[in-house]
């Protein structure tokens, strides 16, 4: 069928019309009066400034504005190699010209797989098919063995990626628990996350599409761990919900588009926010990323940061929250609605 074919075979098999699966309802296409005003641009942090003890203070400054008001900034400056990034883009997008047959043996229905090749959004529940097709790489190190040894450089360049990745989300992390004094100290949930951590990552392909106003590359919807860290390509098509209006992020070579997602959220009890995030594709250009999901390991609980909560400090305002009650909720409600955690109390 269509589905497991994917959109990569579809595009490539030249046609011109959008198949019926995929035309979103007129109020859930791209276009329309939600775009925002180009001149509004997500803040961009030099992460050099960071270790710098004369401008730390100014940078955590501006990482928690850009937390609380976009829930997503870009970083530059940041330390990791840009032959790992380059090697990383370009391993993606070859994996994608592989063979049909070659990517589709490492199709797979459940979620929790080391290695996970799929298409459109949660393919189960969709109604409407997104313009994408996706390789799911669990990045916990003895998995990596089940990861694709075709293109041959995919397991060492991801794996270093992988590595490099993790690294820049434990000197955010710390940055952003330092901007909230939270979390700081023995025992605290940095030293946790150094003991065990999840890192999902996976890797986007948004071919050409024939009619991308009636299409989407991914639904709206926000991030489920601590920080998502997002490469991207030279194309656009990423756009953040800010003010009630959709604003695309510029890609700008070699950099991270960062945002928070619903583990921060909770954790901060709702200082940052996981906002609503969507994927545009377009006629001409091929679009190629690699999503990296970093949180707590998946059995562990989290609720809004214990110093939060003293007696006569603030409301809880999120329920405590793992990783099945999540999965639960994906499989049932509406994908958009995350109220379930949000605290009943
Ligand atoms: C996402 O992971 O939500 C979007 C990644 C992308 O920019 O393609
Ligand atoms: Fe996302």
């Amino acid at each position: 069928s269509l589905i497991m074919k994917g959109v990569r075979h579809l595009s490539d098999s030249g046609i011109t019309m959008l198949p019926d699966s995929y035309v979103l309802p007129a109020h859930d296409r791209p276009g329309g009066l939600l775009v925002a005003n180009s001149r509004v641009k997500l803040p961009v942090i030099d992460l050099a400034t960071l270790h710098d003890p004369s401008r730390r203070a100014a940078a955590l400054e501006t990482l928690d504005a850009a937390c609380r008001s976009y829930g997503f900034f870009q970083v530059v400056n940041h330390g990791v190699d840009g032959d790992v990034i380059a090697g990383m883009l370009d391993v993606a997008r070859r994996f994608f010209e592989l063979p049909l047959a070659e990517r589709a043996r490492y199709m797979s229905s459940d979620v929790r797989a080391a290695v996970r090749y799929g298409t459109s959004f949660n393919q189960a529940k969709d109604a409407v098919l997104c313009w994408r097709d996706f390789l799911k790489l669990v990045c916990h190190e003895p998995l990596q063995e089940a990861w694709p040894q075709e293109p041959a450089e995919l397991r060492e360049v991801a794996s270093t990626y992988a590595a490099a990745s993790h690294g820049l989300f434990m000197e955010i992390m710390e940055a952003a628990l330092q901007a909230l004094h939270l979390g700081g100290g023995n025992g605290g949930i940095l030293e946790e996350l150094a003991v065990g951590s999840s890192h999902m990552m996976t890797i986007n392909c948004y071919p050409a599409c024939p009619q991308p106003e009636l299409t989407l590359g991914m639904p709206p919807h926000s991030d489920y761990g601590l920080f998502s860290l997002v490469l991207q390509d030279h194309v656009e098509g990423l756009q953040v919900m800010h003010d009630a209006r959709w604003l695309t992020v510029d890609p700008i070579p070699g950099s991270f588009v960062v945002n928070v997602g619903d583990h921060l959220e909770i954790y901060s009890n709702g200082r940052y926010k996981s906002v609503l995030h969507r994927v545009r594709v377009n006629s001409t250009r091929p679009r190629i990323s690699v999503a990296s999901f970093h949180s707590l390991p998946a059995e562990r609980v989290v609720g809004p940061a214990p110093e939060l909560l003293v007696a006569g400090g603030e409301p809880r305002r999120y329920m405590d929250t793992d990783f099945a009650t999540f999965l639960a909720y994906l499989a049932s409600a509406d994908g958009k609605d995350k109220t379930f955690l949000h605290s009943r109390m």
